[in-house]
């Protein structure tokens, strides 16, 4: 009953991805436990060197033999106005005090950006990962043929119609369709932010009926009901990622764990404040207070490097009102499980729905 086009084609046994989660969340005991269960692990490597991705890598591949997967970010192109870098820096001084955050950040730079994401497709190659998953945008032509040349499969993701229609376009294998109801970032890259945000139960029928894709299914999916909803809406798999940050294998701060398992969906709101991008995540003094200067902030990934010492500082103080505290909207499906037990209540979840429907 499980196997599938996507299943097939991943070669996996359940349609079940473990959203790649930048950031820490996906340590190799998280990505390995999931692929040695039957579904696919996989590295979210969107803030990573190519050294510590290829570090990665190897070391998941010691604690499995079964197929994984990495998750790239596309370097997004973006203009650091000066104004707007200042003004930020002086609203954010504040907090910076609180903490006494000293060191100032080190921007990005575009050009390197796109350095690094062509040594990290260079890595993918040369360790025969089999799977690779974009968001914030889609690959070149090239990209495309190269990873094509070497038998790599690519993810796509998208958050309306028309980039799903891009994603077929540009020859993607796979598309996630990501709903607005998704933890973390938005892989929005071609609609407004403010345009993107359709549910799952909107969005998969109606990409569904214009694409031939196999569909994957993201946002707010955290056990067997999530699964069978997305099927009998048109999607052949799940990407979950909230489910799987909350284990106790996956390396997401304590305190984040904590913060998602007591939560409940009015917490959960979109925020621009941390990044420049919108995401979402468990609302906090941080959000509530940056909240009226969203518009006023640099755009991604400026801002994201303007608060990463506070989301550090925060943390290391044990305070969660200033740590980006990503999650979806199922909060209280969370619960505190090992891979092992969250594969399995699934699987049977989805056999006891399968039968009552
Ligand atoms: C902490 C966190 C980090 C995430 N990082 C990434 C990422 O690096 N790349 C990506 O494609 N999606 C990322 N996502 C989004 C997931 O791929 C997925 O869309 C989302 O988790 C689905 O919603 P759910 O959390 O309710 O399951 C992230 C989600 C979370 C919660």
């Amino acid at each position: 009953m499980w196997e599938n086009g996507l299943t097939k084609l991943l070669k996996i046994k359940y349609p079940i991805i473990q959203a790649p989660m930048a950031g820490g969340v996906t340590s190799s005991e998280l990505v390995a436990g999931v692929s040695n269960t039957g579904g696919l692990g996989m590295i979210g490597a969107g803030y990573m060197s190519p050294d510590q991705m290829q570090n990665q890598i190897r070391e998941i591949r010691q604690l499995t033999d079964k197929p994984i997967g990495v998750n790239l970010f596309l370097p997004s192109n973006y203009t650091a106005n000066e104004e707007k870098l200042h003004k930020a820096k002086a609203l954010l001084q504040s907090v910076k005090e609180k903490f006494n955050i000293e060191k100032e950040p080190v921007l990005p730079a575009h050009e390197q950006d796109i350095k690094t994401f062509n040594e990290q497709l260079n890595i993918i190659i040369e360790e025969k990962v089999p799977i690779c998953s974009f968001t914030f945008g889609l690959p070149s032509p090239e990209v495309v043929v190269k990873m094509r040349e070497f038998g790599i499969i690519m993810i796509g993701t998208a958050t309306t119609v028309q980039e799903a229609l891009m994603n077929e376009k540009a020859g993607m294998n796979a598309v996630v369709v990501q709903g607005s109801e998704a933890g973390g970032h938005r892989g929005t890259f071609h609609t407004e932010e403010k345009h993107s945000l359709i549910g799952l139960m909107s969005l998969i029928p109606q990409v569904a009926d214009r694409i031939n894709l196999p569909l994957i299914a993201a946002g707010g999916i955290m056990d067997g009901r999530g699964i069978m909803a997305a099927k009998c809406l048109g999607a052949v798999g799940v990407q979950m990622g909230t489910a799987f940050l909350v284990c106790e294998e996956s390396g997401a701060n304590t305190l984040h764990k904590e913060a998602i398992i007591n939560a409940s969906e009015e917490e959960v709101i979109l925020t621009k404040a941390f990044s420049g991008k919108m995401a979402r995540g468990l609302n906090n003094t941080f959000i509530e207070e940056m909240s009226r200067y969203e518009d006023v902030f640099p755009e991604y990934p400026l801002q994201n490097e303007l608060t990463k010492e506070i989301r550090k500082a925060s943390a290391a103080n044990g305070t969660t009102e200033y740590m980006s505290l990503w999650s979806g909207q199922s909060p209280r499906i969370a619960k505190k499980l090992t891979v092992r037990e969250l594969m399995n209540n699934i699987v049977m979840d989805v056999e006891k729905t399968r039968g009552s429907l």
